[in-house]
């Protein structure tokens, strides 16, 4: 396949950025989307030109780290796939691929297509754990009984992978799908109820520090996801920051 990539090129988080186009031949079908990348930074190097950032580590759909909007879609045009596990099979020879970072003002640009997400770290920091007793009478969790219903949807909420397709796919650049995911993790079962009022108030108040938008109900961030984390989550961190802002 021969595709024409347009690629936002940006030094540093100052300086300003622009889109830059490109040509590649030879690709592969059944190359990875950073499969394509690595060849076409391959070919930048050799010809002397700074290759293009972009973010990823594990290449496997369970880090999170490949962050890139793919003509106008985060993660591309494939459903429940991350950037990694999309394949160049879904375009066609001849192809115009626009390849932008994910945008946000808490995710600034750290080079090209790699945004700084430390945001995402400062919300879990904030109440995404559940405190242990190291007391040595410690409980066997697996002595606890939790209903098959709730492990479900807490093993659900807990594949969100933190990789912040939700907030660039959300006109309001909301975290509340990302954020939702973690409370209700931990909201379902009987080891986070301990620490649940405080977790969902602190969780929420870092979220609008960190300068994320509101929740408007459009649903996009559901549509992009790769882990297909859902709205529900957002109703029951609602119900959960309403029960807690009554008790606090
Ligand atoms: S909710 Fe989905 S889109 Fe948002 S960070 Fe988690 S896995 Fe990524
Ligand atoms: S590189 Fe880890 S999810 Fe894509």
């Amino acid at each position: 396949m021969n595709l024409t990539l347009k690629i936002w090129r940006q030094a540093n988080a100052d300086a300003e950025g622009k889109m830059v186009n490109y040509s590649i031949s030879d690709v592969s079908p059944d190359m990875s989307f950073l499969e394509m990348m690595d060849m076409h930074n391959e070919q930048l190097i050799a010809k002397g030109e700074d290759p293009v950032a972009f973010d990823h580590d594990c290449r496997e759909g369970i880090c999170g780290m490949c962050s890139m909007f793919i003509n106008g879609e985060a993660h591309g045009p494939d459903r429940l796939v991350t950037t990694c596990q999309l394949h160049m099979r879904k375009f066609k020879d001849g192809d115009t691929i626009t390849i932008e970072p994910f945008r946000a003002n808490a995710f600034p640009v750290v080079k090209d297509l790699a945004v700084d997400r430390s945001a995402f770290d400062r919300i879990q920091q904030a109440g995404g754990f559940v405190s242990v007793n190291t007391s040595g009478n410690t409980q066997d969790a697996n002595a606890i009984p939790i209903d098959k219903h709730d492990a479900d949807k807490a093993f659900d909420a807990a594949t969100c992978i933190g990789c912040g397709a939700c907030v660039a796919s959300c006109k309001n650049a909301s975290a509340m799908l990302f954020v939702s995911a973690k409370v209700s993790q931990y909201s379902l079962l009987p080891q986070g109820k301990v620490e649940a009022t405080d977790r969902v108030l602190n969780m929420v108040k870092q979220m609008d520090e960190e300068g994320f938008g509101n929740c408007t109900n459009t649903g996009a961030c559901e549509v992009e996801c790769p882990k297909g984390i859902s709205l529900e989550n957002i109703a029951r961190m609602n119900n959960e920051y309403l029960s807690a802002t009554l008790k606090a």
